[in-house]
């Protein structure tokens, strides 16, 4: 946390303008070198646009997993939601690298829905509700198209017996001091939150503890999760693991503007999965803050600014992965020939054409989802 800077990220509230180098040295991670983001697209067979853009900017210990991997031993991945709504598109990000991971590692993948810790952190929502939304969210993984025979999916409530028996030997093994610190928690705060970091950290030692031998674990999330696995890595090693590695995203910025993470509890800044072609087209036009000048005579004279320009961002961090295309599109914003009225074009006809396949996948994983869920 850093309230001198005026921005705040941990895993429960992420507020002010996000100043990602600064957290790379508060959270004590490293930085996605040239060299590194070389070795991982040369073991991968291809460059990813993420990886290049450095919408994954941050990592701990990938080098290590990477020399293991060099080794022939072999790392899972593990990422997860919390299904408080319906998906937003800004969840997508983490989803879709981590996919590309799966498919260039033939990595096996455990997904975690924690709809115990939706219902913690959400006043209006119980138990059912939650759990409803996990497997409302559960469409969406698999409609990316994860392969089922790699791809696991586990809804905490409903794998609660093993999560609980591994939880408590982590939590046993972290004080109270270490998680007000990590999370930011007050008197007020309600103790399940206390216990819950555990379950959360039991992904990264299943595959071990299933093979009874140590397995890397590489973890793609959004970079507000760290704090989860910082506390994590401190503990696994004393517990016989190693520790999981990490590789880390930026938020998708909401339409308001490029500060802070996209949220479901605002809809109109936000796209979600299921939203009509005509809603992102509305939410687009009326909400997506531009970086435009205030009329069409002085945007053609001074040109726009893509750096600031929502519509811009969303094409950079998800919807244009072509660099080519990218790049005309920011001269031309820079210059004044594109209007925000076309950039914020171009973004929906991107968008629609992303949800339109999207949401006939989601449809068809109705009938699929048994191929990935587990439960105990
Ligand atoms: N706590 C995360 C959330 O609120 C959900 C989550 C569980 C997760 N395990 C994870 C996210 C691993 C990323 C990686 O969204």
């Amino acid at each position: 946390m850093s309230k001198a800077d005026n921005f705040k990220v941990t895993p429960y509230n992420v507020a002010g303008n996000v100043d990602y180098e600064k957290l790379i040295s508060e959270f004590g991670t490293k930085p996605i070198t040239g060299e590194l983001m070389r070795r991982i697209e040369k073991l991968a067979g291809e460059s990813h646009f993420m990886l290049r853009r450095g919408i994954f900017f941050t990592h701990r210990d990938l080098p290590w997993l990477l020399d293991e991997y060099e080794k022939g031993n072999a790392f899972y991945l593990y990422t997860g939601r919390g299904p408080s709504h319906h998906t937003h598109i800004g969840h997508l990000v983490p989803w879709i690298f981590t996919k590309w991971l799966q498919d260039r590692f033939g990595a096996k993948l455990i997904f975690m829905l924690t709809d115990d810790e939706k219902f913690l952190s959400e006043e209006k929502l119980d138990l059912n509700d939650t759990h409803q939304l996990a497997y409302d969210n559960a469409l969406d993984v698999v409609a990316l198209g994860f392969d089922p025979s790699k791809t696991e999916i586990i809804i905490d409530t409903d794998y609660a017996k093993t999560l609980y028996r591994e939880a408590l030997k982590i939590a046993k093994k972290i004080n109270f001091s270490t998680v007000k610190a990590a999370f930011g928690f007050s008197g007020s705060t309600n103790i399940g939150f206390i216990f819950y970091t555990s379950i959360q950290a039991v992904p990264s030692i299943l595959e071990s503890v299933r093979k009874g031998e140590r397995v890397p674990c590489l973890i793609p999330h959004g970079v507000d999760q760290d704090p989860h696995f910082r506390v994590t890595r401190d503990v696994l090693p004393h517990l016989g693991y190693y520790k999981p590695a990490s590789i880390q995203s930026i938020f998708l910025p909401p339409l308001s503007g490029i500060q802070g993470k996209m949220s479901s509890s605002d809809p109109n800044n936000t796209i979600f999965v299921t939203d009509s072609p005509d809603t992102v087209k509305r939410k687009i036009r009326k909400y997506a803050f531009s970086g435009g000048q205030p009329t069409v005579e002085e945007h053609r004279r001074l040109g726009g600014n893509p750096d600031v320009d929502v519509s811009f961002q969303w094409l950079r961090i998800m919807f244009e992965p072509d660099d080519r295309r990218l790049n005309k599109i920011r001269e031309d914003y820079l210059s004044g020939a594109l209007l925000t009225g076309e950039l914020k074009e171009i973004l929906i006809e991107k968008i629609n054409t992303f949800l339109a396949q999207h949401q006939e996948k989601r449809e068809k994983a109705k009938n699929r989802l048994e191929d990935f869920l587990i439960r105990d």
